[in-house]
């Protein structure tokens, strides 16, 4: 039996540490914290882009075929598979995971009004919302999980609340359950930004299923990527049929009326250009054989972190809540504080190991300074403490053992 190591040693890897860039230090908003990007290339990184020969082949093949658009058959393979994977029949891929949060947010009918979403996430999370026309408002997280506290959502839900943005740090669940409990209670719907979940579980069943929409990523360092792109899984048929016929224009393909000299289609909203072309869609088929291998080393080394963390008072690991299972598309560790991560970051440096922070609050960018500055304690404990450390395919045991080793004297 190979392990997962090998096998995707068999994938052919483009490592960032092979580019040996001069990254221009970033300015202004976020002085003071961990050193960016200039004396990194050579360290094991967090992120790899994975494409392994048959997505090369694949490729080849949609090329040759003359069908190098959207929405051809790889799509729907591609669409087909994932379904599978998540237990949902109503996937759509799209162009980023961004769209899909676009796409969500517009069904869910959020412009003009508010929505309730954490500061702890990739900017686009965000930057969806703004760009849909709603209200931010921010809301804590438990800074044990990363993710949002859905207590807090509790509290700030209002008449203009259009819907719950809520994240899986890391691929890390929330309490699904509860969340959607809250949701009902006020009749708004639920958005998972699954963007780095996709093959994490929560109570038995695949991150995909539990809320209104789920909105994946494959951008290109993601468990399974089309370079860019991202997948909508949508509860409702009908949203499914909805967000189908935006992500072409507004067009319903299906509603084709041919004629001797013309084709055309009874449309009746505006949509956006936001398919998944067949090109891309045969990348993220080719590595779909390789899921579950992935998804097993990383579960395999983070037992390894976590055995290391939890004899160390010092250091905690993200906790996972009841019933979840991540997919560990990242390793968070919280340290006490920024200088103490900084501390670790060196002494991880030191084994040619590369630790860095995943994300920063969003709440502090300018940008975004037109809404309302709320008291969050949970995210300003969280973004001052946490670090991650490499735990992808490329991390060998042997180099685990030696992180946790660290882990464990720091
Ligand atoms: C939490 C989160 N949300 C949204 C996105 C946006 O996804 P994409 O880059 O596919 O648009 C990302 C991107 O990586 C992400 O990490």
């Amino acid at each position: 039996m190979q392990t997962a190591a090998q096998t995707f040693n068999k994938i052919k890897i483009k490592n960032r540490s092979s580019e040996k860039k001069e990254t221009k230090l970033t300015n202004g908003v976020f002085k003071g914290r961990l050193p960016v990007l200039k004396d990194v290339w050579d360290l094991i990184p967090n992120y790899k882009v994975q494409v392994p020969q048959e997505s090369i082949d694949l490729i080849v093949e949609v090329l040759k075929s003359g069908w190098i658009g959207g929405d051809g058959p790889k799509v729907k393979e591609f669409e087909t598979k994932i379904a599978e994977i998540v237990g949902n029949k109503n996937i759509l891929a799209l162009n980023s995971g961004t769209s899909a949060l676009q796409l969500a947010l517009r069904i869910a009918g959020v412009s003009g009004g508010e929505v309730v979403s954490t500061p702890m996430t990739c900017f686009a999370t965000n930057a969806a919302i703004a760009q849909e026309g709603a209200d931010i408002v921010w809301t804590d997280i438990d800074p044990e999980t990363g993710n949002i506290d859905p207590y807090d959502i509790a509290k700030r839900v209002t008449k203009r609340t259009r819907a719950i943005m809520i994240v899986h740090w890391g691929g890390f669940p929330c309490d699904l359950d509860l969340i959607n409990k809250i949701a009902k209670v006020f009749n708004i719907p639920v958005i998972e930004d699954a963007a780095q979940a996709l093959g994490s579980e929560y109570k038995g069943k695949p991150i995909g299923i539990h809320s209104d929409y789920v909105a994946f990523s494959t951008q290109a360092i993601k468990i399974i990527n089309t370079a860019d792109g991202g997948l909508l899984a949508t509860k409702r048929r009908k949203d499914w049929e909805t967000a189908k016929r935006l992500r072409w224009y507004g067009i319903d393909r299906d509603k084709r009326i041919d004629g001797p000299t013309f084709w055309h289609y009874p449309i009746k909203e505006t949509g956006s250009k936001m398919q998944m072309t067949d090109i891309l869609a045969a990348l993220g088929l080719g590595q779909l054989p390789y899921l579950d291998d992935i998804l097993k080393h990383r579960r395999k080394i983070a037992k390894i972190y976590d055995k290391a963390i939890d004899n160390n008072k010092n250091l905690k690991r993200q906790k996972v809540i009841e019933g979840a299972k991540p997919n560990y598309w990242i390793y968070t560790v919280i340290t006490q504080g920024n200088k103490h991560r900084l501390e670790l970051y060196e002494k991880l440096k030191s084994i040619g190991v590369r630790a860095e922070e995943a994300h920063r609050r969003n709440d502090l960018y300018p940008v975004f300074k037109k809404y309302k500055k709320e008291e969050l304690p949970g995210v300003a404990r969280f973004d001052e403490s946490e670090i991650i450390v490499p735990v992808g395919q490329w991390v060998t045991e042997e180099k685990a053992d030696q992180i946790a080793q660290v882990l464990a004297n720091f």
